[in-house]
């Protein structure tokens, strides 16, 4: 049995491709490098929705109704925002997407594109008892956010990261909303359920532990012994290993370079590499059966901290970016009127037991 899935080739996708041995990912023919700190968030929706929306139109126009929507979305926000005080970004967000519109048409994807971006800092300003901002649909997308936040500086650097992590292959949360376009439910049901299987450690909910992680080293001042006494326990290091990648995550580079425009970012940065190459050795001496290289979660920590993010919104931020592959892969899915139905191998404990 491979109860993990490894190697099964389960949809056909022209959205993109992880290629494990060689660190590359490719995203509608273009490797990462052409795309992040290159080509804005909203090129990169545009590229990626083609094909599967009849009234797409061109990259500047698409711009504009991303801008329009994310208006739209954050009159709705702001009334529900008493409900969702209190909660957890992560589930407040999961709360405030549920009862969205569940179609299938440009409006409705573009909405869902907008509600992440539009709700998280909504909420973060909500928690420190402040007032939303509204969005300014003249912006681009990421400038936007930074802009919702408060703050002055990170739009190319947030930019950059939302294009990184749009697409990537099958993984769980993708392939979690595939397998719901497949029953030909809407995309806001796709969205949650790969919303909800984003949010488990080993995918999208890695980054706020790699902060963590090194608070927990820099307060006590030793990596070394920090990383040997996580491993000697079975821990896992948060921000490392990976199921197809068995080389470097081409991602984690591409956030290093975003995060060196941030000049604030520079000491933790210097500190967090440090960590890094402790905990690769550390790593290579303890599992010497398995490649284990840095994976995209780790910079992301460091990228969304330096932006302005905190470590509990970092799961709903990596939404932010992925739902436009989310939504691409449901509409590929639901294209083909194939319902993914696999089978399961039943064992009879009763005739086991006899
Ligand atoms: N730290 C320590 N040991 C690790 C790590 C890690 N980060 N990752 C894998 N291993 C070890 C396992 O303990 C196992 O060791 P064993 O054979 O001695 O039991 C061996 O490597 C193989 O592990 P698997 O679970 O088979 O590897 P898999 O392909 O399923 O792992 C995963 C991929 C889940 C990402 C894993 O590397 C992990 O848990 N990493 C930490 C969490 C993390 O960073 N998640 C984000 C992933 S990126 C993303 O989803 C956006």
């Amino acid at each position: 049995m491979n109860s993990g899935l490894e190697d099964v080739v389960a949809a056909e996708t022209v959205l993109s491709d992880v290629d494990g041995e060689g660190g590359r990912l490719t995203i509608r023919g273009q490797p990462l490098s052409a795309l992040a700190g290159r080509k804005a968030f909203e090129e990169v929706v545009h590229l990626l929705f083609q094909g599967f929306f009849d009234d797409l139109p061109d990259p500047e126009h698409l711009a504009a109704m991303l801008g329009q929507a994310r208006t739209d979305v954050f009159d709705r926000t702001r009334t529900l925002l008493p409900v969702l005080a209190g909660l957890p970004v992560y589930d407040a967000m999961r709360a405030a997407l549920a009862p969205m519109p569940d179609g299938i048409t440009l409006d409705d994807a573009l909405r869902l594109v907008a509600a992440p971006a539009v709700l998280i800092p909504a909420l973060l300003r909500q928690a420190a008892g402040q007032e939303p901002i509204a969005p300014d649909p003249a912006r681009s997308h990421a400038v936007d956010v930074v802009r919702m936040l408060d703050r002055d500086k990170g739009g190319a650097a947030l930019g950059a990261y939302l294009v990184t992590v749009s697409d990537h292959g099958l993984n769980a949360s993708t392939f979690a909303a595939r397998v719901v376009a497949s029953t030909q439910a809407g995309l806001t049901s796709a969205v949650l359920a790969g919303l909800g299987a984003l949010k488990g450690p080993l995918h999208g909910g890695a980054p706020g532990p790699v902060i963590e992680m090194l608070d927990g080293i820099a307060a006590e001042g030793d990596a070394q012994a920090w990383i040997d006494r996580a491993l000697g326990r079975g821990d896992r290091l948060m921000g490392f290993g990976h199921r197809i990648y068995r080389i470097r995550d081409p991602r984690a580079d591409a956030l290093k370079a975003a995060l060196r425009t941030l000049d604030r970012a520079n000491d933790r940065l210097a500190f967090a590499e440090e960590v890094e190459r402790i905990a690769l050795v550390a790593l290579r001496q303890r599992k010497q059966s398995r490649v284990i290289e840095t994976n995209v979660e780790f910079y992301t920590a460091l990228l969304l901290e330096a932006v302005g993010f905190p470590p509990d919104s970092f799961t709903g931020v990596f939404a932010m970016g992925r739902v436009v592959g989310w939504i691409a892969h449901a509409r590929e899915q639901a294209l083909t009127g194939r319902l993914i139905r696999p089978k399961s191998l039943y064992i009879d404990e009763q005739a086991r037991a006899a």
